[in-house]
């Protein structure tokens, strides 16, 4: 058996440790032998691909980024696409697939399957927003690191006497934001689920003041709206990849604009960004990424093809690839009014 593995969409702390697992639980468990794939879909297009074993995998679980590198090539909007996958699989003696992906990477292996490639999925993203799944690695990585820029930031506003809008990631949902913003005690975050006001802001910021605070720290996802702003998402470009998505950006900056026109308080922002995405995973992105990878090796074995790997609780499962799809897994109001404690 050969079993040939890729990483597609945005990168992800972790995905090393994944790739990892596949190599090991393959080889060691089951003889299989391995081939990556190169840049997601892309290395199935092109024939981008090279031998995994045992010495390829070494020393890479700290390592951030992928091995086998990424990208966001969708091979249904290629000439062909479909086909010629199939056909490099069966060119190059690939009886499995396992495809580690977001929503958009594991929506092409959704429609693969339904053609006949059998091939199971590990879901991905620093932006914990893929259903059917309580965790994805890469999570808990991009919170430390936001929490940590929170702390930072704190001292900098205090010793100043401003307003600093931290602005993260997250395109539809507000794990990010919410919860690094919790643990970095920010005074008011903003979420793509629960629109606010300028109005609402300024005026946290000011019972602040009264209070005697003379700074604040806001924490915004780049996906969140604000109502008096014409409640659309801010984008730094409208040129859209091919999966239909624009770049966002922009919200943290309009905020602290607004903030110190309203207010009169000196106000600043920080894009965190792609720094959310780099470097070394936390320990239980190393975990969470090995167990994903071992249990998708197995599920292979078992036949489980279509489905994808998750975890439910403390409990690794798994469930079909479409349950990943459609909508993304947002933020409950129960988490959203945990954080409203410390806004108000
Ligand atoms: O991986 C998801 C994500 O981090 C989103 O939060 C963000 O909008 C997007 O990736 C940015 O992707 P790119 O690497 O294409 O700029």
């Amino acid at each position: 058996m050969r079993i040939g593995v890729l990483t597609g969409g945005g990168d992800c702390p972790g995905l090393n440790a994944v790739i990892r697992a596949v190599v090991h639980r393959s080889i060691k468990a089951y003889g299989w032998s391995v081939v990556g794939f190169r840049h997601g879909w892309r290395g199935l297009l092109q024939s981008e691909v090279e031998d995994l074993d045992l010495k390829k995998v070494s020393g890479i679980l700290p390592r951030g980024g992928t091995i086998l590198g990424t990208s966001r090539t969708n091979p249904y909007q290629e000439p062909g696409g479909e086909a010629r996958i199939r056909q490099e699989l069966s060119g190059r003696g690939v009886d499995i697939l396992a495809v580690i992906g977001g929503e958009d990477t594991l929506g092409v292996a959704k429609k693969l399957h339904e053609t006949g490639v059998r091939l199971v999925g590990i879901p991905k993203t620093i932006d914990n927003d893929v259903n059917g799944t309580d965790y994805t690695f890469g999570f808990d990585t991009a919170l430390s690191i936001a929490t940590e820029a929170i702390d930072r930031l704190h001292t900098t506003a205090e010793s100043h006497d401003r307003v600093i809008v931290v602005e993260v990631m997250g395109r539809h949902a507000g794990w990010i934001a919410l919860e690094s913003g919790v643990a970095g005690g920010a005074d008011m975050i903003l979420i793509p689920e629960y629109p606010v006001s300028v109005e609402e802001v300024c005026d946290v910021v000011r019972r602040r003041h009264e209070r005697g605070k003379n700074f604040s720290i806001i924490v915004v996802a780049e996906g969140a709206r604000l109502k008096d702003e014409g409640g659309t998402v801010q984008v730094q470009s409208e040129r859209r990849d091919a999966f239909g998505h624009v770049r966002l950006g922009g919200i943290g900056a309009t905020l602290a604009e607004r903030i110190e026109e309203r207010t009169g308080f000196e106000s600043r922002y920080s894009v965190l960004g792609h720094i959310q995405r780099g470097g070394s995973p936390t320990a239980y992105d190393r975990f969470l990424g090995t167990r994903f990878g071992v249990a998708a090796v197995d599920l292979a074995k078992r036949g489980g093809f279509g489905r994808m790997v998750a975890i439910r609780g403390m409990k690794i499962v798994d469930v079909p690839i479409a349950e990943a799809l459609g909508s993304p897994k947002t933020v409950d109001r129960e988490f959203y009014e945990l954080a409203k404690v410390f806004s108000t």
